[in-house]
């Protein structure tokens, strides 16, 4: 970091100092110490979305979204030289901001408590670009959980990481929906049009260890290779939990998510590369539906406010069993790029996961980006199967890419989560359906094979039987989907384009 600069984020304005921050602590910890009391914890772990705040991100292109993130979760030394906006910075009691006064007028707000978290969120969705362009785009088209969207362009879904024990929902919904348009001398609008504040180079000593953000891959390797007991953090969606809740310490934090060689998205004619350090939000945006596999995954991964934190690399970095990016990659074929002090390698995800949370990846190594190959399989889908419908982690995931052509599968490819120690191929069925007519008849035999794949386990989340069943039931939807509505597969055939 430059010599003399001293640690501070801009909050609602005003610079505060990050000095006397711990590694440890987290961006709401922080906020309230300084007596921004607004955001509150209701979990700690991501789930309820009391603790909301707007962080300065990048919008994709020269300017700056407002995007809404869990301060629970964030380390407060990535603020660093970063701008947020908490409840307090939006409206006061006399000068109420659009969103503030609907929630209010309209009975949006009981006991209080969620309320702070609700108005980040909307707020960000009211300033989301474009938003109004979608307007009466009710939704539901080709969405798989048909989520709402106002006549105001306002998508429901941005309310997805919020918990409201008292209000009832509805109330909410009128305010997200009533909201006009912002004031063209609104400060939070035209701040979108300048740059987003710089990913400055950090380093932040405590009691419990160091958090240092890099500037670039080359120095965030030095200190992998100087401190082989690091945590890389990027969205810290799954750190923070784990700091929070399972009381884990880091002697030395580096914090990657910022890294400008892991935040490109390209999509080229014969492959995708998506940057380990994009969040799932970023990737959504960048790809616009050019991966609809991805695309059908994306409103099934959690919530939109740990969408906007979670990167893939993270979900990769994790080794999750239940991950949902994993088997959505298997089936696409995907490789990882790993970066490490000898330069880079790129090893098929097939055969990146070795064991339970294992990996190939060496602990100086780094995951710096994803490659998908093109053109891509005409018939997918993502089937995940948890106990909500929101911000829940798979019981069992299914993610299909076939070929299907003059009625005959020429080529399939199935990645499987939550059936194994390791998300795994579904190599057997794969097989099976390969050279077979596209018909139930045939579907059923390969539905049949499917269930006997990997080696489910009986658990909190699902019996073993109930995950076998749900992997042939996975086969079979998706052939009655793609046979009533064959016009997805039209649209998925024309794969991506660069
Ligand atoms: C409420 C909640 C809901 C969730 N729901 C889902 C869900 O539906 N589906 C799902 O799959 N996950 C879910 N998760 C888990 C989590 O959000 C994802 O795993 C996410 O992708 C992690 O990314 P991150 O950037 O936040 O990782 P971090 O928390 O920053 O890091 C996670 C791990 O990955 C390592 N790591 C990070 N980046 C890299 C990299 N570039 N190279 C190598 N290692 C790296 C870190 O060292 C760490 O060990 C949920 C989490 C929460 C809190
Ligand atoms: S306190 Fe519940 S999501 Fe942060
Ligand atoms: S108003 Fe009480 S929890 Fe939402």
């Amino acid at each position: 970091m430059t010599p003399g600069r001293r640690l501070a984020a801009t909050v609602n304005g005003a610079e505060l100092s990050l000095a006397g921050a711990d590694p440890s602590t987290n961006a709401l910890d922080w906020l309230r110490a300084q007596g921004l009391t607004g955001a509150k914890e209701g979990c700690a772990e991501g789930e309820c979305g009391a603790c909301a705040v707007m962080v300065a991100r990048p919008d994709g292109g020269s300017g700056t979204e407002w995007t809404a993130l869990n301060a629970c979760l964030m380390p407060a030394a990535a603020l660093d030289g970063q701008e947020v906006v908490t409840a307090e910075g939006l409206g006061t009691p006399e000068r109420l901001h659009p969103v503030q006064r609907e929630m209010a007028v309209r009975g949006g707000s009981q006991c209080g408590y969620c309320t702070p978290g609700f108005v980040c969120a909307m707020a960000a969705e009211y300033y989301r670009d474009g938003r109004t362009a979608t307007r009466d785009d009710s939704a539901a088209a080709g969405h798989p959980h048909g989520h709402a969207c106002g006549p105001n362009g306002f998508e429901l879904e941005a309310l997805s990481g919020n918990l409201c024990r008292c209000t009832g929902y509805r109330p909410i919904r009128d305010a997200a929906f009533a909201l006009g348009e912002p004031v063209a001398y609104d400060p939070f609008a035209n701040r979108r049009t300048g740059p987003p504040p710089a990913a400055a180079a950090t380093r932040l000593e405590g009691p419990t260890g160091t958090y240092a953000r890099p500037a670039h891959l080359g120095e965030a390797l030095d200190l992998l290779a100087a401190h082989p007991d690091a945590v890389l953090v990027a969205g810290s969606t799954d750190w923070g939990v784990d700091v929070n809740l399972r009381g884990a310490r880091a002697p030395f934090v580096i914090g990657i998510d910022r890294l400008p060689e892991l935040r490109h998205l390209v999509v080229g004619d014969d492959v995708v590369e998506i940057g380990g350090a994009l969040s799932l939000t970023e990737v959504a945006r960048g790809l616009a539906g050019r991966v609809p596999l991805l695309d059908q995954l994306f409103p099934q991964f959690a919530s939109r406010l740990i969408r906007n934190g979670a990167t893939v690399g993270g979900n990769l970095g994790t080794a999750s069993p239940i991950g949902d990016l994993p088997p959505a990659l298997l089936a696409l074929e995907a490789s990882v790029v790993l970066a490490g002090p000898g330069g880079e390698r790129e090893v098929a995800l097939a055969d990146y996961f070795t064991g339970y949370r294992r990996t190939l990846r060496r602990p100086d190594e780094l995951v710096r980006a994803v490659r998908i190959p093109v053109p891509l399989s005409g018939t997918t889908a993502f089937h995940k199967i948890t106990k909500r419908r929101f911000d829940d982690i798979s019981s069992v995931a299914v993610a299909f890419a076939l070929d299907v052509v003059d009625g005959v599968v020429r080529r399939a490819r199935i990645g499987l989560g939550g059936v194994a120690a390791t998300p795994i191929r579904a190599y057997a069925t794969e097989a099976a359906l390969e050279g077979q007519p596209w018909t139930v008849s045939a579907v059923r035999a390969a539905a049949e094979v499917l269930q006997g794949e990997g080696t489910p386990l009986d658990d909190h989340r699902a019996s073993a039987d109930y995950r076998s069943a749900v992997l042939g039931g996975a086969l079979l939807r998706l052939h009655g989907e793609s046979t009533v509505h064959p016009a997805a597969e039209a649209v998925a055939d024309r794969g991506v384009q660069a």
